[in-house]
């Protein structure tokens, strides 16, 4: 079978890879790709962009390819999976319409709401009197966050009223963020250790993925502004069997079985951010429509199931009853930046130290370009190096070597991946 993925991050780089060692799988394209994907084993990439539905089509076409797989969100809240559809190609995401579950962060909180899924009390509004007289009336700290898709840049955790007054000023009468924030959800201020949980559904039934953690702020010790993810790791320990166990039964089976019964059966990889309290109650910061970046690079690692049986089965609703197997390894996953990442930043810079990859590891790409025999950077993120071990202490020691490896120009990274594992094992 051939295989289309759509996009060009560190993600498409592993779910390129995982489809890739499919034995049903002879050839994955990668529309567009990165210096990664165009190296990789049975991997293809091809001059497409993500939102190019008509020319993703046409190749399907030419080429035969019989099974689409979508990284990023934006061309799920566009409507990918309706342009296939219409095509009559087999497409595993989810419509633009369960895609909401992320783009519209009301959408998300009224959903809960109706479903009885656990989050933070909210308001949405429109209105900047409505917005400063909820903060006013309830204080800080306290959450603001503009409704549509913004990157991951739409949420401001203010500490202070006028914190969280001038971020929704900004969004709702400065246009800070265009359309997406012409709208705001204001939520309380969760306390707890976040944790990535993230499932394959079929509409109907939805298995889970190993655990994940991801590191938003660009310094050690979680200091600074936010990013995509600095790095991820797998498993969570803070998502124990019966955290597990709350998880599916109070929010993705709600979800799955909400999405379904209101006409919008959700298929895809669906992703709850969730905050686990001291007194391990769930709750969702958000809903991804997709899998995380960089969760998916040590959660795909360690995976040993088929991925693409298992996205073939999703699309023809038929996930019950079956399993997805990790090995026992814990993995962790460091991304190198740019310089001046998050913020503004130089490309084209020369990478080098990507052949000095180790056993139990393994280098994904992310913003990187391919120019003769040299590969450069051309992204924030450039690439997430995986180590995996028996645990957590050797999983370090390991990616750090390679990570250590591995030089361009004003590159950095956190030096403190998984902290919050190696804490609990007093490491
Ligand atoms: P989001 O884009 O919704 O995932 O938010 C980005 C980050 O902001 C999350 O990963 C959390 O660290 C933080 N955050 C969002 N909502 C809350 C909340 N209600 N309480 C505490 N932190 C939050
Ligand atoms: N790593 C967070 C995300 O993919 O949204």
């Amino acid at each position: 079978m051939k295989v289309l993925v759509i996009g060009s991050g560190g993600r498409e780089h592993a779910l390129a890879w995982a489809l890739a060692r499919s034995d049903d799988v002879e050839q994955v394209f990668v529309a567009p790709g990165n210096a990664g994907t165009l190296s990789e084993a049975k991997c293809t990439n091809v001059a497409i962009g993500v939102g190019d539905f008509d020319d993703q089509i046409n190749l399907c076409k030419k080429h035969g390819i019989e099974l689409t797989v979508v990284g990023p969100e934006d061309p799920l809240v566009n409507g990918v999976r309706e342009h296939f559809d219409n095509a009559g190609l087999k497409c595993f995401a989810p419509t633009s319409l369960a895609a909401q579950l992320e783009g519209s962060k009301q959408f998300a909180k009224k959903f809960m709401q109706r479903h009885g899924i656990p989050t933070a009390e909210f308001i949405a509004t429109t209105e900047l009197d409505e917005a400063v007289a909820h903060i006013e009336s309830h204080g800080a700290p306290i959450v603001v966050k503009a409704n549509g898709l913004a990157a991951g840049k739409g949420v401001i955790v203010a500490q202070t009223k006028s914190e969280a007054i001038e971020a929704a000023t900004a969004m709702l009468s400065e246009e800070r963020f265009g359309a997406a924030g012409h709208e705001i959800v204001i939520e309380d201020f969760l306390e707890g250790e976040e944790a990535s949980f993230i499932v394959i559904a079929d509409g109907k039934t939805a298995l889970p993925f190993a655990s994940s953690q991801d590191h938003k702020p660009v310094f050690d010790g979680g200091r600074g502004p936010n990013t995509g993810g600095m790095g991820a790791y797998s498993p969570a320990p803070v998502v124990s069997d019966a955290v597990q166990e709350k998880i599916m039964t109070q929010v993705i089976n709600p979800t799955i079985a909400g999405m379904r019964a209101e006409g919008m059966p959700f298929q895809g990889f669906l992703y709850a951010g969730l905050m686990v309290g001291r007194d391990q109650a769930v709750k969702v910061v958000e809903f991804n429509c997709r899998f995380g970046d960089p969760e998916a690079q040590p959660v795909l690692f360690r995976m040993q199931s088929d991925l693409a049986r298992l996205c073939l089965a999703a699309i023809n609703i038929d996930l019950t009853g079956k399993e997805l197997k990790f090995d026992d390894r814990k993995a962790i996953g460091v991304v190198l930046a740019s310089g001046g990442y998050p913020n503004a930043y130089e490309t084209g810079y020369a990478i080098s130290g990507l052949d000095r990859s180790l056993p139990g590891s393994k280098i994904f790409h992310a913003g990187t370009s391919q120019r003769e025999s040299q590969v450069e950077t051309a992204g924030g993120r450039v690439l997430c190096v995986v180590g995996a071990d028996g645990d957590f202490v050797q999983a370090r020691q390991t990616v750090y070597s390679v990570v250590e490896g591995i030089e361009f120009k004003d590159r950095h990274y956190r030096t403190d991946i998984g902290y919050r594992a190696l804490e609990r094992l007093g490491a």
